[in-house]
């Protein structure tokens, strides 16, 4: 039998509409990783046949994804803020809305020296997407990432690696327990926030996902309570958190802001308009 085309792979697309809102932009990402080369020329050699090897990588990917693996875990890679991260089932996939998270942060240093040192911590690293973004951006800032999950911190840590960012360590830590205490000048997180309860939990992706990296009791507030709650001690005065947080809690994290003091508190929207990030600033006066 002779092998499949490029073309041929992509009229598969209809057999992923059962699983999938993208099938043929889900073929397309297997197709460019597997055949190493970029969309543009996914649709200029239509005809160009897969090789024996390649087919067999294409069918074995093809067919977990038909079985609703997320196309980032079958290809064991998602980009993010134009970074190719590794990704695995130990953590969360990072999204596009959680760019939001790092532009914001990146907004309130802009008018910094290019050569102005500033201390970061993203708690919940995962990936390391928000820390390694942010550390693309900012070549003279020490970043932090901790995570709890050893292999979420391990693969934050290869990622780390892969990008030769010298200027982020990545370690293993329950929130805060494991952080000397020092004056950061912004801590980011995007932590685990979706109500137990939520029967979204059952749909997409979010079943390959763990729980760890999801979950939340008290409606999904209690790690974000926790969060503004300690982040005071390891702030410096005029310094910043941001979270990011379920399309329905800005209001109750805006309150947790308050509640703990931090001023200047405002919640972004996301792409889709819907609240995503907030973000305080702990006053000068503050003890
Ligand atoms: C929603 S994911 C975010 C991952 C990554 N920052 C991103 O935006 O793609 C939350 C992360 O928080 C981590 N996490 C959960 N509980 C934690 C805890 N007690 N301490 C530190 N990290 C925790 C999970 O392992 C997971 O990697």
């Amino acid at each position: 039998m002779s092998n499949i085309t490029v073309a041929q792979c992509l009229q598969l697309a209809p057999e992923l509409e059962r699983i999938s809102d993208s099938a043929r932009l889900d073929i397309e990402i297997i197709l460019c990783h597997i055949l190493q080369k970029n969309r543009t020329w996914l649709f200029t050699w239509p005809d160009k046949k897969l090789d024996e090897a390649q087919q067999k990588i294409f069918n074995d990917f093809f067919l977990r994804r038909k079985n609703g693996e997320p196309v980032a875990h079958v290809i064991g890679q998602r980009e993010f803020w134009s970074l190719s991260l590794a990704v695995n089932n130990s953590t969360l996939i990072p999204r596009p809305d959680t760019e939001l998270l790092v532009e914001v942060t990146l907004e309130l240093f802009a008018h910094d020296q290019p050569d102005q040192v500033r201390n970061c911590l993203d708690l919940g690293t995962g990936t390391g997407a928000i820390v390694l973004a942010l550390a693309s951006e900012k070549p003279r800032w020490q970043l932090l990432g901790v995570d709890k999950s050893a292999e979420a911190v391990a693969l934050a840590e290869k990622n780390r690696g892969q990008l030769d960012f010298n200027h982020v360590t990545i370690h293993q830590s329950d929130w805060f327990t494991h952080i000397e205490l020092r004056a950061f000048d912004v801590i980011v997180s995007n932590p685990p926030y979706i109500d137990p309860q939520d029967p979204h939990l059952e749909q997409g992706d979010v079943r390959f996902e763990p729980r760890s990296a999801l979950i939340a009791d008290n409606h999904g507030l209690a790690d974000i309570d926790l969060i503004v709650h300690k982040s005071w001690n390891y702030l410096r005065s005029d310094g910043w958190l941001l979270v990011e947080h379920g399309y329905d809690q800005g209001e109750a994290v805006r309150k947790l802001l308050r509640a703990r003091g931090f001023v200047a508190i405002e919640t972004r929207r996301d792409l889709g308009g819907n609240e995503r990030v907030s973000l305080g600033k702990k006053p000068q006066e503050s003890t």
